[in-house]
């Protein structure tokens, strides 16, 4: 199937208020050109340093939106500011306040979510599911952020959809708008369940390319 069949299969089985980021992780500009060609706004990326070149290769396109959704290390926030419209994985407080800092320095402001780590996986990022409301109260505080939402990413061996439901409910406990889950294996009933974002890279893509070492 081509990328413009794909993004419309799933657009149009989307409600109103989901928004799909495609997730262009491993894949090469000219696909996320052809994925822009055919309406597609909003990007997703995973690895600060593959992302950069990316972004600098695509900087014609107006309107194109980067959401930042993979584990990030604090040394890298400062190549994200002013550049990313969203970051989907805020899991500690020393990110966040250096996502802050370096936005404030460049004049921008940035949406985030927290990303939770429901399953308890120890390889896997994101906050204790307990933490997250004293984090979210930080996060809060800082001057450059405006707290959004929440993120997961379920357990790949357990069925998602109580994952999902449970980060919903403490979305509506933190009094939030945005629930970024759902996958290309899992997005329907995401959206079931309350997603305002799904991200989906194979759905839409293919399968993804091989990653460079290092990139
Ligand atoms: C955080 C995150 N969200 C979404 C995706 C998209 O996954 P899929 O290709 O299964 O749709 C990935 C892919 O690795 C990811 O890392």
């Amino acid at each position: 199937m081509s990328i413009a069949a794909a993004l419309a299969e799933v657009t149009a089985r989307l409600p109103p208020g989901v928004t799909l980021i495609a997730v262009s992780k491993t894949q090469p500009v000219e696909a996320i050109r052809e994925a822009y060609a055919a309406g597609q706004r909003h990007f997703g990326e995973n690895y600060v340093q593959e992302w950069r070149p990316k972004a600098e290769a695509l900087a014609d396109l107006p309107g194109l939106v980067w959401h930042f959704i993979g584990g990030l290390q604090t040394n890298k926030a400062r190549f994200l500011a002013g550049r990313v419209a969203w970051v989907h994985t805020v899991d500690r407080i020393e990110l966040a306040r250096e996502l802050s800092r370096r936005c404030v320095a460049a004049g921008a402001g940035l949406r985030v979510l927290l990303e939770v780590n429901l399953g308890g996986e120890a390889q896997k990022g994101g906050c204790a599911f307990s933490a997250a409301p004293a984090l979210a109260e930080a996060v809060r505080a800082l001057p450059a952020l405006e707290l959004v939402g929440l993120t997961c990413i379920p357990p790949p061996d357990q069925e998602p959809r109580p994952h999902f439901r449970a980060l919903r409910a403490l979305r509506d406990r933190l009094g939030l708008a945005e629930l970024s889950m759902g996958m290309s294996a899992d997005w329907p009933a995401a959206v079931e369940e309350g997603a305002t974002f799904v991200r989906l890279g194979t759905a839409i893509f293919g399968a993804r390319p091989v990653r460079a070492a290092g990139a």
